[in-house]
């Protein structure tokens, strides 16, 4: 049980991540979050091909378009329309659609970076948005699985719980180095936190 003092530090940092946020442009708080991750682990360069599933309002195509530059390629996906964002290909699948896996491999092919933020509705039942949450990011790491070129990266959310360790020795098998990471913008109250996985093995 986390005291009043406790809350109104956490209180206080998540508005001064969505304070921070609006005064730049970022679309959500969130993309302070894809930054931190990458500024520790260098997952997203210059030229890089990456898709973002999950990728609603936008914060992280923001940061993932600037992070590759002219020479790159971003492609979001969201079960919500995307506005329309300058530079970045914004498509309106689930996750658990074919046609997202049937899209990219005919018109984009094989990408260096999959990342994914996807978070169900939350019910309020723990166990309940764990099991979900940990389906959608098992979704993506599926889809990664077809799309990743040899030794690229990935990132995924996960909301912490009974299947994680299941669900981290499954990426693991298909990646060089997994960390399990909490960036500051992150609500330390939150049961999130993100693998970072990068060497995907690439299946013959
Ligand atoms: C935390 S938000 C993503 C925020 C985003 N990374 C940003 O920076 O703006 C999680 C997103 O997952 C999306 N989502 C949930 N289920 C999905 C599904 N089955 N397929 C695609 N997106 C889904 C939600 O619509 C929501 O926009």
């Amino acid at each position: 049980m986390r005291n009043s003092s406790q809350m109104k530090l956490t209180d206080a940092r998540r508005d001064f991540y969505r304070k921070l946020a609006k005064n730049v442009g970022f679309r959500s708080r969130s993309a302070y979050k894809l930054l931190q991750l990458n500024k520790s682990y260098h997952i997203i360069r210059h030229g890089d091909r990456v898709v973002d599933i999950g990728s609603y309002p936008g914060g992280w195509l923001q940061v993932a378009k600037d992070l590759v530059g002219k020479d790159g390629l971003v492609i979001g996906t969201d079960i919500k329309q995307i506005d329309k964002l300058e530079g970045v290909l914004c498509l309106n699948y689930s996750i658990e659609d074919p046609e997202l896996q049937a899209y990219l491999t005919r018109h984009i092919g094989r990408v260096d970076v999959v990342l994914s933020d996807l978070s169900p509705n939350i019910s309020g039942i723990w166990e309940v948005d764990h099991f979900t949450q940990i389906n959608l990011s098992r979704m993506a790491f599926n889809l990664a699985s077809v799309v990743l070129r040899g030794n690229g990266s990935s990132i995924y959310k996960v909301f912490d719980g009974d299947t994680l360790s299941a669900f981290v020795k499954e990426v693991s098998t298909q990646f060089h180095r997994v960390k399990i990471s909490k960036p500051a913008a992150s609500r330390q109250s939150s049961s999130e936190s993100y693998l970072v996985c990068s060497g995907f093995r690439e299946q013959s």
